[in-house]
Formats: structure tokens, sequence, C-alpha cells
């Protein structure tokens, strides 16, 4: 199996372990990346089985409007029955690092109003220490060397992702050489630099369940 079968049947599997919770008035939380897409190619199969969904990207909408789902504000809606999305690393705890796609902000705010948040992910992406994947952060345009400087003195080497803009008009540092051994503690500095629009560290709201895609089947995680 390849990286992109084992999205694939990780998609598949997050399909079967929805399908039961949605109710005709159920929105749905939905995340952004090549997972996810798969997830969303997939959910057209249950358009009829809930009300609609809320999107963590614009690409990520307009792939779920194609397909005839109805796409809300979420400031329209008070809760999401779940919400399903990638994720670039994992540990045993299910933190998360996100944000490979620049989404980070908006499903850091889609998978806090979510009840539970379904993790997808091939099993390149399950991982002892997070860190090895540089860690995204999205800064105000303004902000974006002062908040570099600050990151130097956390101890990483931040990356300025050029020619990318974010779905709010942010700019994006990569934060390199990292071993996040602490990642609570780690989110909550990062996001006291002023002009952090967010990170990508899902720490304190991580994942309540992981779907991992390896070899030999997909197997269902719970934090540790
Ligand atoms: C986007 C994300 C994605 O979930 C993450 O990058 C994983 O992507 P993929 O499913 O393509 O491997 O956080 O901002």
């Amino acid at each position: 199996m390849n990286q992109d079968q084992l999205k694939q049947a990780v998609a598949r599997a997050a399909i079967d372990y929805i399908a039961p919770k949605l109710e005709t008035d159920s929105i749905l939380g939905i995340g952004t990346g090549s997972t996810a897409n798969f997830f969303i190619d997939m959910l057209g199969e249950l358009k009829d089985d809930f009300a609609g969904a809320v999107a963590s990207s614009d690409a990520s909408a307009s792939k779920l409007k194609a397909l005839g789902i109805t796409v809300l504000d979420l400031n329209e809606v008070s809760e999401l029955v779940a919400y399903v999305d990638g994720a670039d690393e994992s540990n045993a705890q299910l933190a998360l690092i996100k944000g490979g796609g620049a989404a980070l902000t908006r499903e850091k705010i889609v998978r806090a109003v979510a009840r539970e948040f379904v993790c997808i992910a091939d099993e390149s992406k399950w991982v002892k220490v997070l860190g090895e994947f540089p860690l995204p952060v999205e800064v105000i345009p303004m902000a974006r060397s002062y908040v570099a400087r600050e990151l130097v003195k956390l101890g990483g080497d931040p990356v300025y992702r050029e020619g990318v803009v974010t779905d709010n008009g942010n700019v994006i540092l990569d934060v390199h050489n990292l071993s996040i051994i602490d990642p609570k503690d780690l989110e909550l500095k990062i996001n006291q630099i002023t002009g952090v629009v967010a990170n990508g560290l899902f720490a304190h709201q991580g994942a309540d369940v992981l779907l991992l895609g390896r070899r030999a089947g997909v197997e269902t995680i719970y934090p540790k």
C-alpha cells in the first residue's frame, strides 16, 4: 500500500466511524489537506444523512459545495457533531502538529466548536516526540520579523513560507529544529508572542481519536 492508499483507507474508516453518529440536523466540521480531501470525496455518500458542514478552508468549502453538501458559516452553528481532519504529526497523547496546508487557525477554531475531533492520518505521521515536522505559526504580516526573533529565543529556527498567504490574509513561519517534549507548554508560550495568530500545536485541544493507516490495517487510537 502506498501513502495515498493509506490515506484512502483512513478516510473510509472515518466514514464508518462518523456515519452512526449523524442525525438529519447534524453539522460536521471538515478539515483541510490531502487526507481530508479523500474523506470529503467519500462524504458525498452520506450527504442526505446530515444537515451540512463547516470547512476549515476555502478549498475544502469549494469541494464540499461541488458535492452538493451545504456549507455553513461557523457563526450560524452552536455545535459540531465532530471535526474530521488530518495532521502532520501525532504523539501518543494525540497532541498534534497541524498547518502543513496553512489552514491551522481555522482548523483550531472549528476544532474548538466540535464535540469530538476525529483525526485521520497515515502511519508516517506517528511520532514519539513532536517537532521533526516544522511547526507552522500563523503571523500578522507586519510582525513577521519580531515573531521570528522571539521563536529563536524559544529554541527554534523559523523559516518564512514564501509566497503563502493564509485564508485570513496572514503569513506562515515554519519553525524547524524543535524537539517538543512539553507540547502544552510550548503551545501557550508561542500564543503569548504578540503578532502570533495561532500555532500548529494542537495539544490543549488535541484529537479525541486517531484513525491511523498502517500497512496491516487501520488502527483506532485513543489518547494515552
Ligand atoms: C492543513 C493540515 C493538514 O491536516 C496536514 O497538513 C496534513 O495534510 P495531509 O493530509 O495532506 O497529509 O493541517 O493545514
